[in-house]
């Protein structure tokens, strides 16, 4: 990176850096990698040994140019995870951005939350994000890489939402970990920044046993856009905070949720019209 102004779109590009994106076989793991090898970037991506998506990430990424190694990993094994981050290294060359994207969620009442259940969701959202940032952070600053390391929370980590006790913990306490990062790596000049979504439309709530219909119908009216995101439309957002024009933003959280988190009570459903007064009907 450098200290030389930029002009327009340049502070976005991200030619000759190195990104490390977790959870990347799929869903918003997936458009991240290739939102980052449009800006330039070559890719290491980490997903669960055996995800079958991950050669298709591979595949979209080297159709721009740009290079992809997958790095298969079961993130919850938090005791290899300096060694993964060490031959990445070793091999692939000064990691400069991290994506903490991978995260796994449960649908359960709070009394059916099992020890199991509980560590397995804050072994992945939690103490993987801490162990990764750790080492990679450490490396950052060996290399002398002004860094970047965005961890992907939620809406949930502000606020709650039933049946994911496990979750939202995990993703505010995320976030709570970012902003910690932030303040001891900001002499480094590495920035940690939370990037929040909303509804994205991918398959990580598969398996939640609920009416998918009529929930997702109920969700987007309290959606203020109307609607749930597409993974693309996170991306920008996330090179912001990965590049040169997010050198000033540490310890910050991007929210990417549609206004939901701005709309305390959907009032206008209960509203007369909206009508137009410039040119009235
Ligand atoms: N989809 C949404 O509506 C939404 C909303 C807010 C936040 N998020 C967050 O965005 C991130 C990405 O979510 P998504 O919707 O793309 O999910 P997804 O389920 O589509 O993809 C998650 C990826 O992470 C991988 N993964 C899960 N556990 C892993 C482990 N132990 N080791 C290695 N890889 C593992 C999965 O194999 C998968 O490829 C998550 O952190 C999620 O909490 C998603």
């Amino acid at each position: 990176m450098t200290d030389a102004p930029h002009r327009g779109t340049e502070r976005f590009d991200l030619t000759g850096r190195t990104a490390l994106v977790t959870g990347a076989a799929r869903g918003l793991g997936r458009a991240f990698a290739v939102g980052l090898a449009e800006a330039g970037a070559d890719l290491v991506l980490v997903d669960l040994p055996g995800a079958e998506g991950v050669t298709e990430t591979i595949a979209a990424v080297e159709e721009l140019g740009r290079r992809a190694w997958s790095y298969p990993q079961d993130l919850s094994r938090t005791g290899e995870l300096a060694d993964l981050v060490d031959t990445v290294r070793a091999e692939r060359g000064p990691l400069h951005i991290l994506v903490n994207n991978a995260g796994t969620a449960a649908l359960e009442r709070y009394n059916e939350i099992t020890q199991e259940s509980w560590h397995a969701v804050m072994r992945v959202n939690l103490d993987a994000v801490f162990f990764l940032s750790q080492r990679v952070a450490e490396h950052m600053t060996a290399d002398r890489v002004t860094g970047r390391i965005i961890t992907v929370t939620s809406k949930n980590a502000l606020v709650a939402e039933a049946g994911l006790a496990h979750y939202n913990a995990s993703k505010a306490a995320a976030q709570l970990l970012t902003e910690t990062l932030a303040v001891e790596l900001a002499p480094h000049g590495i920035t940690a920044n939370t990037l929040a979504p909303g509804m994205v439309d991918t398959p990580i709530d598969g398996d939640f046993p609920l009416d998918r219909d009529a929930f997702e119908a109920a969700y987007r009216e309290r959606i203020p856009l109307g609607r749930y995101a597409r993974p693309d439309e996170c991306v920008g957002a996330l090179l912001l905070l990965a590049s040169d024009a997010g050198a000033y933003i540490t310890g910050a959280r991007l929210v990417v949720d549609g206004g939901v988190l701005a709309d305390q009570m959907p009032r206008t459903r209960f509203m007369p019209p909206y009508r137009n007064t410039v040119r009235p009907e």
